[in-house]
């Protein structure tokens, strides 16, 4: 059923009223194909929202936002190795990881705390402490907006990057995600070597952790440093780490020694957006309602009743800072609706 003039304040992380002229959630396909079946004549804008944890609305929204409701966790194969779990786009990302580190199947512990929707980790390749979506990504299944046909991509037709996916590029508001299938693992292999988890499991006293509590040592350092979307809304990371060519990162760091950095490749450095946005001055800042994490640069929060054109203005002033000061253009990581 479309239900006209709907506030999506409650169906995104940052909190920010925006009022969509029509609204439906869909839990079956069928559901789905009939809303899009009608929309063909209607011909109005679509915006599939997820958990709505990586948009930032700055004004009402004059088409139809279709709201993903599709449930649903199975066991697809396993062996004594590996476990292929399908879940379906609708259910809540950290939802999934509980269900993973319960029924002990690995690979995505390391993503715990991770706010949004199953079907939106694929589009941006999610990631934290050094894993990422692509790393236990099998398959997907996405519905094709005009044929409306269900449609099968493996990792390569996903093309994953940092941040990135076909979804966010070529294919982007020409499917639906409906589901994803992860490989996971039965025998584990623990990523912990991304500093801040070694660290907060020395904390923990734990010197042969198991997925769980490496999960907890995430949500632990999550807790800690990004603010809870219930409580603050924000989107994340507003900003991605942006990435430099060599010769321009040795200018850089003669002028800012302690620059933090990633090398990436032989020819690339990875820049923390935090680190330039904090260096610069930014982290704390708040202007009424809205600002810059303190705990965070490269978070934008809502104190509440903030205004998304206010928050996209921040953003642009931040951007433009960073370009004067260290001469690196930072992209943001957040949709612009
Ligand atoms: N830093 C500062 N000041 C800040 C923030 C960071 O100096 O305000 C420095 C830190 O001290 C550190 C470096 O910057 O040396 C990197 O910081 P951190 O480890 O917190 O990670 P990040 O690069 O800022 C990325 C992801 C996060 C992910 C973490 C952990 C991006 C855009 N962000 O942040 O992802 O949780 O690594 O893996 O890649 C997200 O995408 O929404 C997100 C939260």
């Amino acid at each position: 059923m479309i239900q006209e003039n709907i506030n999506l304040q409650p169906h995104n992380t940052f909190g920010l009223e925006s009022i969509a002229k029509n609204f439906a959630s869909f839990n079956s396909i069928d559901e789905l194909k009939a809303l899009l079946t009608l929309n063909q004549t209607a011909q109005h804008e679509l915006l599939v929202l997820g958990g709505g944890s990586n948009i930032l609305l700055t004004k009402d929204f004059d088409g139809l936002v279709l709201k993903n409701d599709l449930m649903g966790i199975e066991v697809i194969s396993e062996d004594s190795n590996q476990c292929l779990v399908k879940a379906s786009a609708g259910e809540e990302w950290h939802e999934f990881v509980l269900y993973a580190i319960k029924n002990n199947l690995g690979g995505i512990e390391n993503l715990s705390l991770i706010p949004g929707s199953v079907g939106a980790s694929p589009m941006q390749n999610i990631g934290a402490y050094g894993v990422e979506i692509k790393d236990v990504f099998h398959e997907l299944e996405a519905l094709n907006i005009e044929t409306l046909t269900i449609e099968t991509f493996n990792a390569e037709q996903c093309s994953f990057g940092y941040r990135e996916s076909v979804f966010k590029r070529t294919l982007k508001g020409k499917y639906v995600i409906l589901n994803m299938t992860l490989n996971l693992t039965k025998v584990h292999e623990l990523n912990t070597s991304y500093g801040a988890i070694e660290n907060q499991l020395a904390e923990m006293e734990i010197s042969k952790p198991t997925i769980k509590n490496v999960s907890d040592a995430v949500i632990s350092i999550r807790q800690s440093k990004l603010p809870d979307p219930k409580k603050i809304g924000n989107s994340g990371s507003f900003f991605k780490n942006p990435v430099i060519g060599k010769k321009q990162f040795a200018a850089l760091k003669e002028k800012f020694p302690n620059i933090a950095h990633y090398p990436l490749d032989e020819d690339h450095i990875k820049l923390a957006a935090g680190w330039l946005i904090d260096q610069a001055g930014w982290k704390g800042k708040t202007i009424e309602n809205y600002g810059v994490h303190k705990n965070q640069a490269l978070v934008l929060v809502n104190y509440g009743g903030a205004n998304g054109q206010d928050i996209y203005n921040l953003s642009q002033a931040i951007l433009e800072s960073i370009q004067t000061i260290y001469g690196v253009t930072l992209e943001r990581e957040v949709n612009i609706i």
